[in-house]
């Protein structure tokens, strides 16, 4: 596997080790899992699941403290749990946030669905920096960007973005899922908080359900008591099974974004191709940014075919790649956004995203580079 030169090593020792409790030897190495619902409390210690002060709450939870470079964090039963959270606990009615134009579905779901109609108020932000002052209010509490977008794969300048938010005292939020702690670390660049949807790289093997949340112990602190309210809390056997894939998290996303990279440079020269959108690509608009702020580019990369070709046909023809919705996982994936996570936009709307039949979205697994290239090429031919 290829090693970028900027790799930082500790970080595969912490995905083994960040969080770990040295328990009695009669435990093992590994941390027991709790299944308990009921605790006696005449200790004086108050614990219960939902108040996500279990053992292995507490051990994963510190482990992707550590792996985002933030002071504490906290896990939740899915992405959703954890970007409800946030804004219920910056923010109260009346109040104002600033969007990345295209952030995930199920975010501008709940903005439009549950937010706006509560009394939340949000603005739309393009993503260029000269345009943010301009949208930030005296009732702006948060910003939240994604970085790399999905599917179209811009990249947000993390350092600019968050010195600005900084400047108005707006917290400062990215939803890390697409690159990963492995390759992005959001808080080091001046972010607040990041949240993630566990259920890709973190838990990897496409088979768990979570979220989590890292940032300052103040701000974490701040967010414990919505988490609780809402109920958003994952079981003793996810949050180890959890635990046990960020082990890997390092070594699969590493080896994800070498095979995306290959795929993205090979694709490139395609005939079928009209275009690769890839941060790791010199063509990229942002590949200075990026290759600033991310080691590695990540797994995620978006495909446009030619418009003389047949999307359908294309699709059917993959045979080691499989159709999915949801990314991460250590098998290779498709996605045509037009027909999945966009699927609810209404034309103009995918218009103007310029999301279309021919867009196709590639979670890069850790297979042979030259087997998924294979494949490919067969279906694009
Ligand atoms: C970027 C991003 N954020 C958040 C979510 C929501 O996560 P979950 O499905 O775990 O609630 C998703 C899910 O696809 C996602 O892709």
């Amino acid at each position: 596997m290829k090693n970028p030169a900027n790799h930082d090593s500790t970080l595969d020792t912490a995905c083994v080790h960040a969080g770990e409790e040295k328990l009695e030897a009669r435990f093992g190495l590994n941390t027991p899992v709790i299944t308990s619902s009921a605790f006696d409390y005449t200790d004086g210690e108050v614990r219960y699941p939902r108040y996500h002060n279990s053992l292995n709450h507490q051990v994963v939870a510190a482990k992707i403290a550590r792996l985002e470079g933030a002071e504490a964090g906290l896990v939740t039963a899915s992405g959703m749990g954890s970007i409800s959270a946030v804004f219920l606990s910056l923010m109260k009615p009346g109040d104002h946030a600033v969007l990345l134009d295209g952030l995930y579905g199920g975010t501008t779901d709940l903005v439009e669905g549950l937010l706006t109609p509560s009394g939340f108020r949000f603005s739309i932000w393009d993503g260029d920096p000269d345009h943010l002052d301009s949208l930030i209010t005296p009732h702006t509490r948060l910003l939240l960007v994604e970085s790399p977008t999905n599917p179209l794969m811009t990249i947000v300048d993390l350092e600019h973005t968050a010195a600005i938010a900084q400047q108005h005292d707006t917290v400062s939020v990215i939803d890390n899922t697409f690159a990963t702690p492995v390759v992005q670390q959001p808080i080091r660049h001046g972010f607040d908080l990041v949240v993630h949807s566990g259920t890709k790289y973190l838990g990897g093997h496409s088979d768990l359900l979570c979220g989590a949340l890292a940032g300052s112990k103040e701000l974490i602190e701040h967010i414990h008591p919505t988490v609780v309210r809402l109920g958003s809390s994952l079981n003793g056997q996810d949050l180890y099974l959890l635990e046990r894939s960020l082990k890997t998290l390092s070594l699969r996303v590493r080896q994800q974004s070498a095979n995306a990279l290959e795929l993205a440079r090979r694709l490139d020269g395609h005939e079928a191709i009209d275009e690769v959108l890839y941060p790791g690509l010199p063509e990229h608009p942002s590949h200075t940014i990026a290759s600033g702020q991310m080691k590695g580019f990540g797994g995620m990369l978006s495909l446009r075919l030619g418009k003389d070709r047949d999307p359908t046909r294309f699709l059917d023809a993959l045979e080691l790649i499989r159709p999915a919705i949801s990314l991460g996982g250590v098998e290779t994936t498709i996605s045509q956004p037009s027909r999945s996570s966009h699927a609810k936009l209404g034309d103009s709307e995918r218009n103007r995203l310029d999301i279309d039949d021919h867009l196709f979205r590639l979670s890069t697994g850790i297979e042979g580079v030259d087997d998924l290239w294979h494949d490919l090429r067969h279906a694009l031919n």
